[in-house]
């Protein structure tokens, strides 16, 4: 068994004011470089990397040990610092390096399958397989050390709040929160089912009834859903719960934690109250209710302007009750080729949107893609309602609404990020508030909570309950960064009598209700505190404070695009005897 060296320093904080201490290094082999008389080592810890040097002072038989040392080899190394005569600026410890006087191996490393370098390329199969080699870039610690120091203020300041953190189970049954449930068999229980927690959003509920007045935890939640760049099957929550409250407090302490984050963590002043939007407003001007106001091209709705036009889908479209409504996007014009539109049509398809109308705004005049149908005159009525310029260019969609919304608000992001207009230094939050209390299934039409089934609506609108539900306001509210959703939440129903009705309209039956709530119902009987909260999502949180373009970057160990863990090759089949145990037959 090798000495362990007692270490003394990181390898990634010596700088040029510690010439002449003398310092022990552990860490792995990041590159050697023998030139006969010289050995060069790079040696890796988690803040980074430094040189180390061996030369002809070198005692000879640590010499020749320097010798066979390759990369990722794991060392411990005690020298002096001194100053580099030809200095690296690439790296923060490129002035100096370290005379070695003391060398112990501690392992072999065989060829890595991966390049342990920031900047490589490397398959991301291949980096999630060999995610423990990955795992030992600078760059992948620095966002495990920064994700660390996210959680740690996170308990701080909510500790300061009076928030207790306390942990929900995990094995539970059904909360709804929109997606499917992982479910985990039973074996006292054969054919019974727990469900892992989408969020603990029913216990903490729980928390407020039992007494615990203020709630925190970082916790795990569990979605089968789709995945996408800022989606995970599991993921964490900052969650929160507090009583006696209603949307303006929860929203107060919150950006109070926001503030200290930002100021804290990135040294950036973020103006407080944060601006709020109606969910209308925001789906009127953006198309989106998680709108990225780093940039403009707000939508217009064009009905009036094009109502006795020659144009016939738009005219059809209001007679069916459909909307015209387009952007326009400044300076587009010069920058968009015909190629160009032609591949931004095909992707708003994906948005439902059946064709794309364009008028570009030259310096030689006015065209566009829909020219035999419009006058000049009735072309540069369109701009006069964007205030459009020469140079820019208007696209159109007419449609149902909602597509119109999705298509354009798609297209809107999707100009900015092609032009190079989606700064990732530049923090832009907004609340927004007051969302409808269901939307309706695209599937089969039927109403749907759009956030869950326990928020509140707004109680000056319950009368509406009956008569038009898709009109009814909620208390709830998304905080929104650079158009991605941190988080959302909401004032929760604290009376027995609207959850019951809640349900009904959902098209629970008493027996459903009674099965799947029973619980919550029984619960809401016996002294409620009102209550609200919020849980912000902790990946994405991290993710755009690191300016990472996923949430798989600070994610330890996270999954594929196919929910498969590479790293301990999860789902698996299990053995035959396990299915047996829990009564369970494999089709
Ligand atoms: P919601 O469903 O809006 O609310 O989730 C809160 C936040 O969690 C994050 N999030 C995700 N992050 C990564 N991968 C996912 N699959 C994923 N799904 C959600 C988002 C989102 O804003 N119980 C309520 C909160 C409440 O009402 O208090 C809830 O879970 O950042």
């Amino acid at each position: 068994m090798s000495e362990i060296l007692r270490r003394t320093s990181m390898c990634g904080d010596l700088r040029i004011s510690d010439v002449n201490k003398e310092v022990t290094l552990n860490g792995w082999v990041a590159k050697q470089r023998n030139l006969g008389s010289l050995i060069f080592i790079d040696l890796r810890d988690k803040t980074g990397i430094c040189q180390v040097v061996f030369d002809d002072n070198t005692p000879k038989e640590l010499f020749e040990l320097a010798a066979k040392l390759r990369t990722e080899y794991t060392v411990g190394i005690k020298g002096v610092v001194r100053e580099r005569s030809s200095k690296n600026t690439d790296i923060p410890t490129g002035e100096v390096e370290i005379v070695a006087n003391k060398l112990v191996l501690y392992s072999e490393a065989e060829t890595p399958p991966i390049y342990i370098k920031d900047d490589d390329n490397v398959d991301e199969m291949l980096r999630l397989k060999y995610r423990y080699l990955d795992l030992r870039k600078t760059k992948m610690q620095r966002n495990l050390t920064f994700r660390h120091k996210v959680t740690t203020l996170t308990r701080n300041y909510f500790d300061s709040c009076g928030f207790t953190e306390v942990e929900t189970p995990i094995l539970i049954s059904s909360t709804p929160e929109g997606a499917r449930d992982y479910l985990v068999p039973s074996r006292v229980h054969k054919g019974e089912f727990y469900a892992l927690p989408q969020s603990p959003q029913l216990f903490k509920q729980l928390l407020m009834i039992g007494g615990t007045d203020r709630y925190m935890q970082i916790a795990k939640c569990f979605r089968d859903e789709d995945l996408r760049a800022d989606r995970q099957p599991e993921f964490t929550q900052i969650d929160l719960e507090m009583s006696f409250v209603n949307q303006d407090m929860v929203i107060e302490i919150l950006e109070g934690y926001l503030k200290k984050l930002f100021n804290d963590l990135m040294g950036i002043q973020i103006q407080t109250p944060i601006m709020r939007m109606t969910w209308d407003e925001a789906m009127e001007r953006y198309g989106s209710d998680k709108p990225d106001l780093r940039f403009g091209f707000e939508l217009k709705k064009l009905n009036d302007t094009v109502k006795n036009c020659n144009f016939k889908v738009f005219t059809d479209c209001l007679a069916n009750k459909g909307d015209v409504r387009g952007i326009c996007v400044t300076g587009g014009s010069d920058f968009f080729s015909r190629k160009d539109i032609d591949k931004l049509t095909e992707m708003t398809r994906d948005y439902g949107a059946k064709g794309l109308v364009w008028i570009r705004f030259n310096a030689d005049g006015v065209t566009s893609s829909v020219n035999k149908f419009f006058t000049q005159e009735e072309l540069c009525e369109i701009g006069k309602v964007f205030d459009a310029k020469t140079g820019d260019i208007v696209f159109i969609v007419s449609d149902k609404a909602k597509v119109t919304y999705d298509s354009l608000g798609f297209l809107r992001r999707e100009c900015a990020k092609r032009m190079g207009l989606l700064n990732d230094k530049e923090y832009k939050l907004l609340w927004v508030v007051d969302f409808p209390m269901f939307e309706e299934s695209e599937e089969d039409g039927s109403l749907k909570a759009m956030h869950h089934p326990f928020t509140c609506p707004k109680l000056d609108q319950l009368n509406l309950l009956d008569v038009d539900p898709l009109l009814v306001r909620a208390d709830a509210y998304d905080i929104v960064l650079n158009g991605v959703e941190l988080g959302g939440g909401s004032v929760r129903i604290h009376d027995k009598n609207i959850q019951a009705k809640m349900f009904e309209i959902l098209g629970l039956t008493k027996e459903q209700c009674e099965e799947r709530f029973g619980f919550l119902i029984e619960a809401l009987k016996y002294g409620t505190p009102p209550h609200a909260g919020l849980a912000l999502g902790l990946d994405r949180l991290v993710m755009l404070l690191l300016g990472e373009p996923t949430i798989k970057e600070v994610i330890a160990f996270p999954k594929n695009q196919n929910a498969e863990c590479l790293v301990s090759c999860a789902p698996s089949v299990v053995e035959t005897v396990q299915l047996d145990e829990l009564g369970i037959k494999v089709k």
